[in-house]
């Protein structure tokens, strides 16, 4: 949702060329057509980052950002959309118009702006208290917790003494009390007025990754309540979006990520040397967060607290963490309750340890379930059998189910074939609801996994052949409609640039903006960015997009067979029809 004309927002984006733009932020090299740099957005020291100048899009092979010139100053400022707008207008010299709307815009990006400055403002402020007399309490915490100078002012730890010490503060800096309550910096009270949140407190300033103070976690001295006191979300400060630690964890260059449950263990990790240790801010760890870590890394070690509500948190992040395409483990700290318990008593050598030892999720989840089941009487056994095999349906048919049929059936003293058998038996009684699972001979998940991949990626190729020119959009135009698309998201492209072409000119870079989605806008980038294998000649390629184009037609065709009504003989009549179409089908290039 823009605040601004679609012509404006194009008339910047053409005076905004996008290696020039980049190359402001980030080191580019010419490579080809492309340029390339090291990415900003993950952790990396090759140049993953490739910018098309004639596409006008940015896209990190490594991990997957991409977009258009907006997108990369909206990604690497922390803008919201009508913000990079401004910046790159600025940028370009191209006047805003002076509406309502735009005023509205500049007053919100504006007041971001306050926000940030008051946060640093704040930091630095508690930061000095904490090395005064004022903050001597505060210090001897720390001391007491083992963390050397060193560690706190990497993670500007800071003192927070006296109820209204940072209000007078900022007040002596010109900011008055209306935009002082949006800080999240300040209580208000009805009969005492405004005055700090933060008191008698610990500080531990969180870091948004380009190391801007973005909020702050409080932590009480003594056994006051709450033991944590955590900024309220304010205009840049999204708890989901943000990890604590993130900011240094992406520099580690480590194989994994180790997600903590809390501040102080994210701390004293960094402390031993585990500096990809990460924290999610107070509250249960988010697909946002999940994506996020994706970027940098393929595993995450979880170390959540060894009680019950630590398992519980365990359980719940381990799903968000495989959708996001992660493999997690579990490091277990018993005797001790967390991992800076842990590294108090023991010390690094014993944690890595703990970390080389790591239990498989899978592996994770069978126990918590085996804990609900009493295994010395049979039928409860028989029953936690049940339940495992319902479980190893949950994988795929292949090499994944194997593997981990086998692990199970050495754990719990069966032989391989008794527990296929039993996961035969019940994929057969659910066959009717778990399609997926079904047993042979029906097309085996592994295949029919294949075969989807396949015609999305014909779908795919087909959109980047579309976005390549004019000339090649008219004549892919000419025999696939749109909603010949099955996939959303192939098929939302698709119209927006019959759209575009119906307006006069296809502007791919400009699809972005419809797309909200960070994993949306990584899959449009690919696709936008992709590009079509040279080829030897005309021939060549009227038979590579022959090919193409009768996949994504036969399988909307083998889609509406599907969906249709079976009571519906006139489309019946219709898919026969055009099924004859397409054996006939002959592609023609321009
Ligand atoms: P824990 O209670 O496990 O704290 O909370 P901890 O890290 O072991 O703390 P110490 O060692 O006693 O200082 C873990 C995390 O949960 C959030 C905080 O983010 C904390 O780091 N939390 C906890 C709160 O937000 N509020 C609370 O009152 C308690
Ligand atoms: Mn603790």
């Amino acid at each position: 949702m823009s605040f601004y004309s679609q012509e404006l927002v194009e008339e910047i984006r053409s005076r905004s060329e996008i290696v020039d733009v980049i190359s402001g932020y980030i080191k580019l090299q010419r490579k080809g057509s492309n340029y390339v740099g090291v990415c900003p957005f993950h952790n990396d020291r090759n140049p993953s980052m490739s910018v098309n100048p004639p596409r006008q899009i940015y896209r990190c092979f490594s991990c997957g950002a991409g977009g258009d010139v907006f997108k990369f100053v909206m990604e690497y400022e922390n803008l919201t959309f009508p913000e990079a707008v401004r910046v790159l207008a600025d940028r370009a010299g191209v006047a805003l118009p002076e509406q309502d709307n735009s005023r509205e815009a500049r007053q919100q990006a504006d007041l971001k702006a306050q926000i940030m400055e008051m946060n640093r403002l704040a930091a630095s402020y508690y930061y000095y208290i904490l090395r005064q007399p004022a903050g001597k309490q505060g210090m001897d915490y720390l001391l007491g917790r083992r963390l050397d100078q060193e560690t706190m002012k990497k993670f500007g730890l800071g003192y927070a003494d006296r109820r209204s010490s940072l209000y007078q503060y900022l007040k002596s800096k010109g900011y008055g009390d209306q935009i002082l309550k949006e800080s999240g910096l300040m209580q208000v009270d009805e009969k005492r007025g405004m005055y700090d949140k933060f008191w008698n407190r610990v500080i531990f300033p969180i870091m948004d990754i380009h190391n801007r103070v973005i909020g702050f976690g409080g932590r009480v001295m003594g056994d006051g309540k709450p033991k944590y006191l955590n900024s309220p979300e304010t205009r840049v400060f999204d708890k989901s979006r943000n990890l604590y630690g993130l900011n240094l964890a992406r520099m580690s260059r480590k194989p994994n990520m180790i997600l903590c449950e809390g501040y102080m263990d994210v701390i004293a990790m960094h402390q031993a040397g585990f500096s990809q240790a990460v924290a999610s801010l107070g509250t249960a760890f988010t697909t946002q967060q999940s994506s996020i870590l994706k970027r940098y890394t393929n595993e995450v070690l979880l170390t959540y607290d060894s009680d019950e509500a630590g398992v519980k948190a365990a359980l719940r992040a381990i799903p968000i963490l495989k959708e996001a395409g992660l493999t997690a483990r579990i490091i277990h700290m018993e005797p001790y309750k967390d991992p800076d318990e842990f590294l108090k008593a023991e010390g690094a050598e014993r944690f890595q340890e703990r970390m080389d030892q790591a239990e498989s999720s899978f592996s994770f989840e069978l126990g918590v379930l085996e804990r609900q089941y009493d295994m010395g009487e049979p039928q409860s056994r028989t029953a936690f059998f049940r339940a495992l095999s319902g479980k190893l349906l949950e994988f795929e048919q292949g090499i994944e189910r194997d593997s981990y049929t086998a692990a199970a059936a050495k754990r719990y003293g069966l032989s391989q074939g008794q527990l296929e058998g039993m996961v035969r038996q019940v994929g057969e009684k659910t066959g009717g609801l778990m399609k997926r699972a079904a047993p042979e001979p029906a097309p085996s998940g592994q295949r029919r996994r294949k075969r989807e991949d396949s015609t999305l990626r014909a779908q795919r190729l087909l959109i980047t052949w579309m976005s390549s020119g004019e000339r090649m959009f008219r004549n892919v135009r000419k025999y696939v409609e749109p909603e010949e698309f099955t996939d959303p998201l192939c098929r939302r492209v698709a119209e927006l640039l019959e759209e575009q072409q119906a307006g006069g000119r296809l502007n791919p870079a400009s699809l972005f903006q419809y797309f909200t989605e960070e994993e949306e806008q990584k899959q449009v980038a690919a696709m936008l960015q992709d590009t079509i294998q040279a080829l030897s000649g005309r021939e060549e390629e009227e038979k590579a997009l022959q090919e193409t184009i009768l996949r994504v037609k036969q399988n909307y065709i083998a889609w509406q067979t599907a969906h249709r009504d079976p009571e519906d003989m006139e489309m019946l009549r219709k898919i026969v029809q055009k099924r004859r179409e397409i054996e006939k089908l002959h592609i023609s290039l321009d």
